[in-house]
């Protein structure tokens, strides 16, 4: 009620919606406080929310949400080992789908194929959507893509409701974006399957959001909004827009089960197009030219003979031919 009022509300007007009394919801003001929010109280007014705090409580993530599903049922954790592995395990359980987890700290984080993500406390955001869709497991690494484009769009909008400019997202296929040529942000899809039946998917979505150091090994490969922006950004207010951004997107995967109807939106994204590239292909790394991708989310690329070929992200990772991207 506090952070949709437009101005003061008085404590009567909060005890009626709750059915509380009034010592009772002092109480609730005073620990806000004490959790950091800057909640004013002036006699025959009431109270107003002056400024929330970056934390990532389940109350601060929820009251920020405005979708249907995705994210509406919020799990946090001061610290754990990996939300892929805790959406992981609430899957098993029979957990709903949208069960979001969101960390402020991992200590095992994990990129693709085994590699690391780097998630110290307190400036990143950590987290991972239980999934439950109705398609084939063949169609699923096209979630990855998805929550790409979600996840630039949803970073977008953040910075256009605060009325502040955005740095220039880009997507490094299949699963990176970027800002001029460094990695701000990272998508980990994973699957629990039959053989033609997919129980549930994992989408682990990494951002470096006010990250203002990087150890060596990733400093001149990782950035963060705050070095690119030059100022934080309240992280619940960006997860919930990206929450909003899939949930729109997701619904249009669905609809035809393939990218058509995202496409044209990642590809003016794709850092990649029409880039010479190194194909890091598993029988072979070649030089090649990236094209765009085609509605499975495969990227197309000309061979210097002249020859095209999907490339799968499965099986591959793609550089640029003089660096990251
Ligand atoms: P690919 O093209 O195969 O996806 P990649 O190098 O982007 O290759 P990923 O598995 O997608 O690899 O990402 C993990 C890599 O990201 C790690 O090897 C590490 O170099 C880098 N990394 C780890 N933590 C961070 C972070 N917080 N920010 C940016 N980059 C990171
Ligand atoms: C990558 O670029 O390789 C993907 C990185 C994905 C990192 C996120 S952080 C939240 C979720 N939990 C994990 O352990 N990994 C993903």
């Amino acid at each position: 009620m506090l952070r949709e009022a437009d101005g003061y509300i008085s404590g009567q007007e909060i005890c009626e919606k709750f059915n509380v009394s009034r010592t009772a919801v002092w109480k609730v003001i005073r620990r806000l406080q004490e959790d950091g929010y800057e909640v004013e109280a002036v006699r025959n007014k009431g109270y107003r929310m002056v400024e929330s705090p970056d934390i990532l409580t389940k109350e601060e993530v929820e009251s920020c949400m405005h979708t249907e599903w995705a994210g509406r049922n919020v799990v946090c954790y001061k610290v754990t080992d990996s939300t892929n592995l805790r959406i992981k395990q609430m899957g098993d359980e029979g957990a709903l789908a949208g069960t979001l987890a969101v960390a402020e700290e991992q200590t095992a984080g994990r990129g693709r194929r085994g590699r690391s993500w780097e998630s110290p406390a307190g400036a990143g955001i950590f987290m991972s959507v239980l999934l439950r869709p109705k398609i084939t497991p063949d169609k699923a690494s096209m979630l990855t893509i998805v929550t790409a484009c979600s996840t630039a769009k949803g970073i977008k909008k953040y910075f256009e409701n605060e009325g502040a400019s955005c740095p220039d997202i880009q997507i490094k296929w299949p699963n990176d974006l970027v800002v001029n040529g460094k990695k701000l942000a990272g998508i980990l899809t994973e699957m629990s399957t039959q053989i033609d039946y997919i129980n549930y998917v994992t989408v682990g979505i990494g951002i470096n959001a006010n990250t203002k150091k990087f150890p060596e090994e990733l400093k001149d490969h990782a950035t963060s909004l705050y070095l690119e922006c030059g100022h934080m950004v309240k992280r619940a207010s960006v997860i919930a827009s990206i929450m909003k951004c899939f949930e729109e997107d997701y619904r249009l995967f669905l609809e035809t089960e393939d990218l058509s109807g995202l496409m044209e939106t990642y590809m003016s994204m794709l850092v990649n197009r029409d880039r010479d590239v190194l194909v890091l292909d598993p029988s072979g790394t070649y030089k090649a030219k990236a094209l765009g991708i085609d509605k499975n989310g495969e990227l197309i690329v000309r061979r210097e003979d002249g020859t095209s070929e999907h490339v799968y992200a499965g099986e591959v990772s793609v550089r640029g031919v003089y660096g990251y991207v």
